[in-house]
């Protein structure tokens, strides 16, 4: 199934000069960059990104810290397509945690620093990128972060491996 899947490099991936490499482990397994930007996020946005689904889940200190995270400078917005983009993506991005993210996934290569870490100093995991964990959410993230018109149809040389 084809799909398309929302991946943002967080404040501190851009900062650190991440960027590039990041676009090249969707790029190089055949994904089609179909939108990209670079945004400073406001608060209003980041509320809308990091709903009360995370307080939910996480707690609402976490939220908190995630809004100031993510708001803290640039992020680069990116939507991937391809066959079980979303699926895909999540595969390469590895776990939430640098403990449990394997060596080859963005995470598992460029992260160090645990939750626990994180709480004491009131902070967000750093954890360099966000992708869209399910269908329900890649497509309530791609209407918030891109407009239809910012989104183009075109043909990568190496599609006719696909369809
Ligand atoms: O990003 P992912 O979908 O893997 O994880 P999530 O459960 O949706 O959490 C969103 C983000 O919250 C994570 O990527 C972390 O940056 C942050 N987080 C945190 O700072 N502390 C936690 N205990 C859990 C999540
Ligand atoms: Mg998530």
């Amino acid at each position: 199934m084809i799909q398309q899947t929302l991946v943002l490099v967080k404040p501190d991936g851009v900062a650190r000069g991440l960027t590039g490499e990041i676009l090249k482990r969707f790029e190089r397994i055949g994904l089609k960059i179909v939108a990209l930007k670079l945004v400073q996020v406001n608060m209003d946005h980041a509320k809308k990104h990091y709903t009360e689904d995370i307080s939910n889940r996480h707690g609402e200190k976490v939220r908190n810290n995630l809004l100031s995270f993510i708001t803290e400078g640039p992020v680069v917005a990116i939507i991937f397509e391809g066959v079980n983009a979303i699926a895909n993506v999540r595969k390469i991005v590895g776990s939430t945690e640098s403990a449990s993210a394997l060596p080859g996934t963005i995470r598992g290569d460029y992260t160090h620093v645990s939750y626990s870490h994180a709480d004491e100093k009131e902070m967000a995991v750093k954890n360099v990128i966000h992708a869209s964990a399910d269908e329900n959410d890649a497509k309530n993230e791609l209407s918030l972060w891109f407009s239809i018109d910012e989104i183009c149809d075109y043909k990568r040389s190496d599609e006719y491996h696909v369809n």
